[in-house]
């Protein structure tokens, strides 16, 4: 049975009358309840986002009851309908740079000099995410900024465990480094974007590489909203935004179960770090605790996470007992001093905010060249809208021009 014979029979299932009343009860609570920031410009666009975000993953359950296919099967469909995006102007081709497949898209017209290149690694917590999905980021960026654009279809869990979509990283980052000439690109300009949890495999690649001492050196990080750690899950931003837009506290830590493999029913005491053994939360605490945020980001209400006995079981589940985990926040000084310029993005809006500024804290204690903006109507996902015509924010439109003009300057 193909995708389309499943998804019809899964239309023939909505229409009956048990299914229809859930899925309009459901539909009137989302609608209701999405939180929306007084400063956006986009009340009705984002309500929408909000709604089909829940709405997508609700239809993959409902499937998944139904044996028609799995939750994330579905999800990683829909995702794969977006429409790419213009085309004209750039040579798009697939290719493999040593086992890892990639997308380049090379700008047509002539050059007089090498141009920037620009490897992407996208979002989906690990587990979402194809070319298809990213058309039309990659065909923009490469298009305005005039440089080579690099995707990389580095693999997903949680089919490939942890680390395997940072060894893909890697490899295709090398691999580009070294050879970047032949895709006329200077060798000395390339630059690793990531949105979401694609920014801890840039953060990543980045610290690899720097311990690694390759040369040449990465020329500037870009991080989009990144996702960073999950060792404090219930930051003042974990708190603020836990409803979303779009991605919500308990979704997010139910996928990052998913991406770990890990069999844990109780979220709750997760989301107040009983994940995390003492001795760790007295030795990272001047890295990465809410006493590490700016006062004004917890002005919306926060409240420190009440005292909870650690779970062993917990400990291992998240893996936080595995080096290779450790995220680029928790890094020695000495290697934070050696990351290349980079770019910031943090929204007010966003689940995961405060990652980004523990990053920027980190950054800036280590006099690294950072550039940061801070979108007060931003939410996570946005960069997702370029290019969708009518459906693009304006809050996507300031994110993605602040985006090239970085780059621009480089
Ligand atoms: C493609 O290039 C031509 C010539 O430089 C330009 O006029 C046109 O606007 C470009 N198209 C897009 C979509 O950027
Ligand atoms: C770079 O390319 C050279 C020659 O093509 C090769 O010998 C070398 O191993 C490559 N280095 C990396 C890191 O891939």
């Amino acid at each position: 049975m193909n995708i389309f014979h499943r998804l019809f029979m899964l239309y023939l299932y909505l229409c009956t009358p048990i299914l229809f009343v859930e899925l309009s009860l459901f539909l009137y609570y989302a609608f209701k309840n999405t939180p929306i920031p007084s400063e956006t410009k986009d009340p009705v666009k984002l309500r929408l986002y909000h709604v089909v975000s829940l709405l997508v993953f609700r239809l993959g359950k409902i499937s998944e009851r139904l044996g028609i296919c799995s939750q994330i099967t579905f999800v990683r469909f829909m995702l794969n309908m977006t429409p790419a995006g213009e085309k004209s102007n750039l040579s798009i081709r697939d290719t493999k740079f040593e086992h890892v497949p990639v997308r380049i898209y090379q700008p047509t017209s002539p050059f007089t000099q090498p141009r920037k290149g620009l490897i992407y690694l996208h979002g989906g917590c690990g587990i979402f995410g194809s070319n298809r999905g990213y058309e039309r980021v990659c065909r923009h960026l490469a298009r305005k900024s005039d440089s080579v654009v690099v995707y990389v279809e580095y693999r997903l869990g949680p089919e490939h465990q942890h680390p395997a979509q940072l060894l893909d990283c890697l490899t295709a980052t090398t691999y580009f480094l070294n050879k970047s000439k032949d895709y006329g690109v200077d060798p000395n300009s390339i630059i690793l974007v990531g949105e979401s949890s694609g920014g801890a495999l840039v953060a990543a690649v980045c610290r690899e590489l720097v311990k690694r001492s390759t040369t040449p050196k990465i020329r500037a990080q870009i991080l989009i909203y990144p996702f960073l750690q999950i060792m404090d899950l219930s930051l003042p931003s974990h708190q603020q935004n836990q409803f979303g837009p779009a991605l919500t506290r308990p979704r997010a830590m139910k996928l990052g179960l998913v991406y770990m493999n890990a069999n844990i029913q109780d979220v709750e005491r997760l989301m107040n770090n009983a994940h995390v053994p003492e001795f760790m939360k007295m030795k990272y605490k001047k890295w990465l605790s809410a006493d590490c945020i700016p006062e004004e980001f917890k002005a919306r209400g926060y409240k420190p996470p009440p005292p909870i006995p650690f779970s062993k079981e917990l400990y291992e589940q998240t893996r936080l007992n595995d080096e290779t985990m450790l995220s680029p926040i928790l890094d020695e000084d000495a290697i934070v001093q050696q990351l290349p310029q980079t770019y910031l993005l943090t929204c007010e809006y966003d689940l995961i905010r405060d990652d980004g500024l523990l990053y920027k804290k980190r950054l800036e204690d280590n006099n690294v060249a950072l550039t940061w903006n801070h979108m007060k109507d931003g939410f996570h996902g946005l960069i997702m809208f370029v290019d969708t015509g009518p459906l693009e924010f304006s809050c996507t439109k300031t994110a993605i021009e602040n985006i090239l003009k970085f780059i621009r300057g480089l």
